[in-house]
C-alpha cells in the first residue's frame, strides 16, 4: 500500500512524553514522505473530523513538552456504531491511510475496533500507571514516577521536623506500579498495592521499632486502587489507625493529578522516539492492529486483541469465551507474561520490605 497521509492521536489520561510521540511520528513519517495529521482530543476529534496538519516545524521544542498538544478526551460515543460511523467518514474524505493512537488500554480498544473496519492502526502504549501487561514499559511512567519522588522527599523534609508519619497516596489505577517503585525509592516503612497483600500489623510493628531507635520521619505510600472493606480509599483510614496504634502524628496526602504533568525525563523522551519512529515503520510497512510495547529494552509488538486479552488474564478479569480465537501456544504466552508480572511484584515487593 502506498502511504500518503496519516493521522495520530492521544486518547485517556495524558501521560508526559505524549508530544515526543507524536513529534517522532511527525519527523519518521516527513522522512518517509508521508504527510501526519493530528486528531484533536483522541477519538473525538476522529468523529468530529477535527484535526490540524502537522509538520516538522510544528512539532519543534515539543519533545520537552508534558501533556499533549493534541489534547486528550475519554471519547465514549466513539464505542457506539454512530461513532465508529463518523470516524470511518473522517478517515475516507480525508484520505487517512492509517492511524496511529497513542494511550492506554481503552485507547487499543478503540484502535482494534478501527482495525476490523479496514484501517490500518497501531497502538502505542502511553499511560502513566504502566498497566499494559504486554509491555514492560508505558511512556510516561518514569516522569510520574520521578514527580512522586520530588513530592515525597519534600514531605520527608516536614516529617523529619515535626516527627511524623505521612501516608501518600498515589495514582495508577488499580496498578500498583508507581506505588511500589517510588515506594522503595523513598524508603517507605510501607507500600501498600493490590498485586501483593498487605501485612498492616507487621508495618505498626516496624514503625514502633524504628521510633525505638530514634527515627522520627515515617512514610507509607498507597497505590489508589487500594480500597479498604467498605470500598473507601485505603491510606485516608490507614492515617488514623497509624497514629492511634503507634502514637506517631500522621497525615495523608492524595498527589492525584500533580503527577501526570511536567516535562517529560530522559527515559520518556527515549521511549516515546524509539515507539513513535517503529509504529510509523510498521504502519508504512502495511502492518495493522498491533501494539508497539518495550520488552528487555527493545521494541516488540503485539496483536491488540493479544494484548488486551492479555491484561484481562492478568487482572483475573477473563469471561467465558474471551480466550476463543487464540491458539493453545499464545494461551501459553499469555499465562507465561502474566505469571512473569506477577513474579516481578512479588519479587520487586520482597526486596522492599527487607530493605524496611
Ligand atoms: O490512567 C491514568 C490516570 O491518571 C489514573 O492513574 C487515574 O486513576 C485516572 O487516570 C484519573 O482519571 P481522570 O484524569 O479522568 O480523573
Amino acid at each position: 500500500m502506498d502511504f500518503k497521509k496519516i493521522g495520530v492521536l492521544t486518547s485517556g489520561g495524558d501521560a508526559p512524553g505524549m508530544n515526543a510521540v507524536i513529534r517522532a511520528v511527525v519527523r519518521a513519517a516527513s522522512k518517509a514522505g508521508v504527510k501526519t495529521v493530528g486528531f484533536m482530543e483522541g477519538y473525538q476529534g476522529l468523529m468530529d473530523g477535527n484535526y490540524v496538519d502537522l509538520t516538522t516545524g510544528d512539532v519543534s521544542n515539543v519533545i520537552s513538552k508534558g501533556g499533549t498538544m493534541l489534547y486528550s478526551a475519554r471519547a465514549t460515543d466513539f464505542k457506539t456504531p454512530e461513532g465508529m460511523e463518523k470516524a470511518l467518514k473522517t478517515i475516507k474524505d480525508n484520505d487517512i491511510d492509517g492511524i496511529i493512537a497513542i494511550g492506554g488500554d481503552g485507547t487499543f480498544r478503540g484502535a482494534t475496533d478501527l482495525s476490523a473496519h479496514g484501517v490500518h492502526t497501531i497502538g502505542l502504549t502511553g499511560t502513566i500507571d504502566n498497566d499494559i501487561t504486554a509491555t514492560d514499559y508505558a511512556v510516561g511512567f518514569d516522569t510520574a514516577m520521578n514527580a512522586v519522588l520530588d513530592c515525597i522527599d519534600r514531605l520527608r523534609d516536614t516529617c523529619e521536623s515535626h516527627a511524623r508519619c505521612i501516608v501518600v497516596e498515589v495514582m495508577g489505577r488499580d496498578a500498583g506500579y508507581i506505588a511500589l517503585q517510588t515506594g522503595i525509592a523513598t524508603g517507605a516503612i510501607g507500600i501498600v498495592i493490590n498485586e501483593v497483600p498487605f501485612d498492616e500489623e507487621a508495618m505498626m510493628q516496624r514503625i514502633i521499632r524504628s521510633i525505638g531507635h530514634g527515627r522520627r520521619s515515617f512514610v507509607v505510600v498507597v497505590s489508589e486502587g487500594v480500597k479498604d472493606e467498605l470500598g473507601k480509599p485505603y491510606g485516608e483510614r490507614l492515617t488514623l489507625r497509624i497514629e492511634e496504634r503507634t502514637g506517631v502524628e500522621t497525615r495523608f496526602n492524595r498527589l492525584a493529578h500533580i503527577i501526570r504533568g511536567g516535562s517529560p525525563t530522559l527515559r520518556d523522551r527515549l521511549s516515546a522516539s524509539m515507539m513513535g519512529e517503529a509504529a510509523v515503520k510498521l504502519l508504512l510497512d502495511g502492518k495493522s492492529d498491533l501494539v508497539v510495547c518495550e520488552r528487555d529494552s527493545s521494541i516488540v509488538t503485539y496483536d491488540i486483541k493479544f494484548a488486551l486479552t492479555l491484561d484481562k488474564m492478568y487482572k483475573n478479569k477473563l469471561k467465558p469465551g474471551d480466550l476463543s480465537g487464540f491458539s493453545s501456544a499464545e494461551i501459553r504466552e499469555m499465562e507465561k507474561l502474566s505469571e512473569m508480572r506477577r513474579q516481578e511484584f512479588r519479587d520487586m515487593y520482597n526486596a522492599a520490605i527487607t530493605l524496611m
